[in-house]
Formats: C-alpha cells, structure tokens, sequence
C-alpha cells in the first residue's frame, strides 16, 4: 500500500489573526502566513492548519462565518489565499482548511434573509421553532449561553444554537443545505487544499440523524464521497469530541471522516501529564479502536480552545484541574482549562520537550498548536478561550516582530511580562540556541519522519515494570520496528524491556547522550523527563 500522506503527517495549527500581520495593521493575514512558512518547513511540518479566515465579525475567533467563500478583509483577499497555497506547495507542505457548517453567524446573509421572511428559501436553512424544545442537546458553553433557543422579535421564532446565541444552527435535513457544503468544499479543493478539519461534526451528524434514521451516516459517506472524488487525497479530519465507542460511527469503516481528532487520548495524556503515571495512556492505546485501514487518528497536546476534560471521570478531572489549572482564572465552562502548555508545565523546558516527545510518539499525526514549539505562554486576562490566542513570538522586537502596527491597534495584546514574555520567550532567540526547545522539537519532528512505523504500523505497549514511563513498540512491515519510551516523573529511572527481540537497541533521538547499556544489563537509563527512541541495532547498522 501506498504510504498515505496523511498517516504520518505532522500537522501545524495556525490562527491566521494571529500569526504574523505583514501590512501593519495590527492583524495577522494571509500573507503573514506565507512570508512565515519557513518556519514551518524548518521545523519539519508537512501539513498546515489554518484557522479559519472567513469574513467574520469575529465574535468567536473566526468561526462565527458570514461567507464561507471569501477571506475576511483584515485577513487578506482570495489571491493571498491562492499565493499562500502555491507557496505551501512549494515547500511540499500541504494546506487544511477549518470547514465549519455546523452553524453561521447571525450576521449571515442566509441568516438575515431567513429571518425576514418565513417564505425565504433560506427560512429552511435553519432550525426554528415557536416554543423552545427538548432536542436532546446542551448548550456548549453553559458559563456563558443558559439555552439553545434564543427568541428572535424580526422572525417571530425561536432560533436553536448549540454554540453561541450568535451562531444559528444550520439544519442538516435541508437538501439545499447540504448542496451549500459540497459548494463550499469544491471551491476550496478546486484550489488547491488537501482538506478540511471538519468543525462541530458530532452536532451535524446530531441534526441529520434527527431527520432520519441513518442521516447522519449518510451525511458524513455524502461528504467523503464527494470529496474523494475531487481530490483522492483530501482528508476530513474530524472535531469528534465523543466517547470512544462512538468512534466506529464516525469512521464507518473507512467511508466516513478519514481521521478523528482524538479528543479521548488528549484526556488520557492531560491525566497522565499530571499523575507522572503512564497508565491513562497505556490504557487509551489498549481500550481503542484501530483505525480503518485507510484511516488514522490525529492527536494534540493543546488546541486553540479550552482543554476539555470531559471525557474523564470526575475524580481525574479534578485530579487533573487542581493540577495545572490550579485558579478559578484559569478554568472555563466549569470544565475545562484555558491555559496554554507551556504555563501548565510552569515553563519547565525539560517537561514540555517531554510532553511533544510523547505526543509524536503516540499512534496518528500529531498536530502542534503554534507557538508551542517555543513554550509561548498565555494572557488570562483575555475573554474565555481567548487566552490562549495571543500572537506569534517571533522576536524581542517592538510587538514580538509579529507586526509593526502601534502596540494599540493589535488584534491583541503580545504577552509582554512574566516568564512568558517576548522577550525571553521567541523564535529568534531559540533558533540559535542549539538544545532549545524549538532545537528539540524540530529534532523530533524530523526524527519522526524516518519512524514511520509510528503512524503506519501496529503498536503494543511495552511492560517495562515503571509506571511513570510511557513505552511503546511500533512496528510495521515495511519499517520495521521502533521503540519509544518517554519518562513522566522527574526521578531517573532505569526501564527493563522484556521482549526477546528487543534487546540490542540504539538510539535515534534521546533527550541527552545516553551511554552504551552494559550487556549483563539489558536495561535502558532515562533521564527524569527524558525520552529516548531507538531502533533494533541491526536496522541502523546492516
Ligand atoms: C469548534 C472550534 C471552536 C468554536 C466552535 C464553534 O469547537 O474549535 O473554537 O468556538 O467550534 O464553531
């Protein structure tokens, strides 16, 4: 089989707003993007997520859409958007999209003309009703919305949102809608994406199913098919925030979402980051599903929005809240945590090179969220999930070298005091620092891209006998086998790996030089914190 792109793909997020504002006003763009793209091929990425850039009144980061089919114009125009996708594809980096139809902004024209008129096409786009009903759904954030149905006066109606008052559900039963998706996704793929990071998916797949028994199946076969046979290649990388033996029916066998963020494992990850215990992910690794064969799950450490913890039982939690997220401040929703990585980690570079060395050796593409290759830290003071988006450090210049617009007119604030601030925290700094973090994190980005067992192959725990220390054994037929081990506790550990064949293994990335193992002692050292990844001696050495 052919080695599918997708499948070890190292996946960069970016916030366009945010990123880099190349016209100095005050906003990152698109062009801002593409005049930063060396980062990411430095760093080793070969996927970009870019957030969504829509035109927007930008009440939810972008995600509150008025036209899916233009570019907001304090993010650029639509040839910038053309420039930016020649441009990745010059450097052999391919581009997804945030595909978010889950709902619109009110401010849409479809909204506006639905509103008006009970006998507008667009009535049907949405989902109305004259009392507020039981649809079986919460609000999503129940701090700040305490309903689904807001009443609107222009249309005499109640209107459902499961997000924001500000963002009307669309309804999936409506043939015209899904007909404003596949137009939406062919323009995009026309071109030049390799995808679209499907927002909200279990809320749609909620909407159709409701019309019908089965819709939400054929929703989401409807929108792969029609995406396959654009572009063989595009994936649907699904927002899937549901319990893992839900995953199957997102899937489908391979005829639904190509991959599922793998909401699951970040818990999982999230609770052993905080207990130093392995066994969450270990478990996790054993408890879930293969993906379909032409499937893969992508994993994250943070994301642009609140960590979630839901997926967790409440003991962990509050195991894991009480840990890094320790203030009311730095919580959000009543169940999540609006921190960045770096802070939960108390800026601790050891840890945080840790914490990537596990993500990029856990089974799927792992996706970075920008910023986090450097340890950027957050702005609490900011609204709800805001706090984690801040911009780009680039540099100790005025405004981090994110833009040269007067330090009031920016999109938002630089963090500029504490541990975080830019000028101890940035790009420039770091890329001469051998042993820095973004040294470290490219090391492993790269290193991962040779052990390309870890995102194709089958993968098995490896019981060592130390519960702080995530092993794994990944193999495949065409690689080989690899071997990672990544050290939770801040104790130096020595790890006995009892498969017979794995007893003559050498290092191909290690967090320090580790010395040759004895051999009456077939153990590995790891440092508190350290990581090593190895390969059976002969493989390097035929
Ligand atoms: C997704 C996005 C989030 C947004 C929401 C509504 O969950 O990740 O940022 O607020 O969808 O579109």
């Amino acid at each position: 089989m052919q080695p599918l792109w997708y499948r070890n793909a190292v996946i960069y997020a970016v916030d366009p707003a945010m990123f880099h504002d190349s016209n100095a006003d005050g906003w990152g763009d698109l062009r801002g993007v593409t005049q930063r793209l060396d980062h990411l091929r430095g760093l080793g990425v070969t996927c970009l997520w870019l957030l969504p850039f829509y035109h927007s009144p930008f009440r939810d980061g972008g995600y509150d859409v008025t036209d899916h089919l233009g570019v907001d114009p304090r993010l650029g125009t639509l040839p910038d958007a053309v420039e930016l996708l020649e441009a990745a594809e010059a450097y052999g980096i391919r581009v997804v999209l945030d595909l978010v139809v889950q709902h619109t902004s009110d401010q849409h024209r479809w909204f506006q003309e639905a509103r008006a008129d009970r006998d507008s096409p667009y009535r049907d786009y949405y989902i109305w009703s004259d009392e507020p009903r039981d649809d079986g759904l919460e609000p999503i954030f129940p701090t700040v919305e305490d309903g689904i149905w807001t009443w609107d006066e222009t249309a005499g109606q109640y209107y459902r949102h499961v997000f924001y008052a500000h963002e009307p559900d669309l309804n999936f039963a409506n043939p015209a809608v899904r007909e404003e998706i596949r137009d939406i996704m062919r323009f995009w793929l026309r071109l030049g994406v390799s995808g679209f990071r499907t927002d909200a998916i279990p809320y749609m797949v909620h909407g159709a199913e409701a019309a019908e028994p089965g819709g939400g199946a054929d929703l989401l076969r409807e929108m792969r098919e029609f995406v396959m046979l654009r572009q063989p290649e595009a994936v649907l990388l699904g927002e899937v925030d549901v319990p893992l033996d839900e995953y199957d029916d997102y899937f489908l066998d391979g005829d639904g979402l190509t991959m599922l963020l793998n909401f699951w494992m970040n818990n999982q990850v999230f609770l052993s980051l905080a207990t130093g215990e392995a066994e969450p992910i270990h478990k996790a690794l054993r408890d879930m599903p293969q993906p379909p064969r032409l499937g893969q799950y992508a994993n994250w450490l943070r994301n642009h929005d609140e960590l979630d913890l839901e997926r967790l039982g409440e003991a962990d939690r509050e195991t894991v809240m009480d840990t890094f997220a320790p203030d009311e401040t730095m919580r959000a929703y009543g169940r999540g945590i609006r921190r960045r990585l770096a802070p939960m980690l108390g800026g601790d570079e050891r840890r945080i090179a840790a914490a990537h060395a596990l993500l990029l050796s856990l089974p799927g593409a792992p996706v970075l969220q920008y910023g986090d290759e450097i340890g950027m830290g957050d702005d609490l003071s900011r609204n709800e999930r805001l706090s984690v988006r801040v911009p780009m450090q680039w540099s100790s210049d005025e405004n981090a070298g994110f833009s040269s617009a007067p330090p009031d007119r920016l999109v938002a604030g630089v963090v500029k005091d504490g541990p975080f601030a830019y000028d101890r925290v940035n790009v420039y700094d770091q890329q001469r620092r051998s042993g820095s973090l973004l040294a470290r994190i490219g090391d492993m980005v790269r290193s991962r891209h040779g052990l390309t067992a870890i995102g194709f192959g089958r993968h098995s725990v490896i019981d060592t006998g130390r519960p702080s220390v995530v092993a794994l054994r990944h193999e495949d037929d065409r690689d080989g086998i690899a071997v990672t081990l990544v050290n939770l506790g801040g104790e130096e550990v020595e790890v006995a790996i009892p498969d017979e064949d794995l007893h003559d293994l050498v290092d191909v990335l290690a967090d320090a030089e580790y010395p040759p193992e004895e051999d009456d002692r077939p153990s590995l050292r790891l440092n508190g914190h350290g990581y090593r990844w190895l390969r059976p001696r002969n493989h390097i050495f035929k």
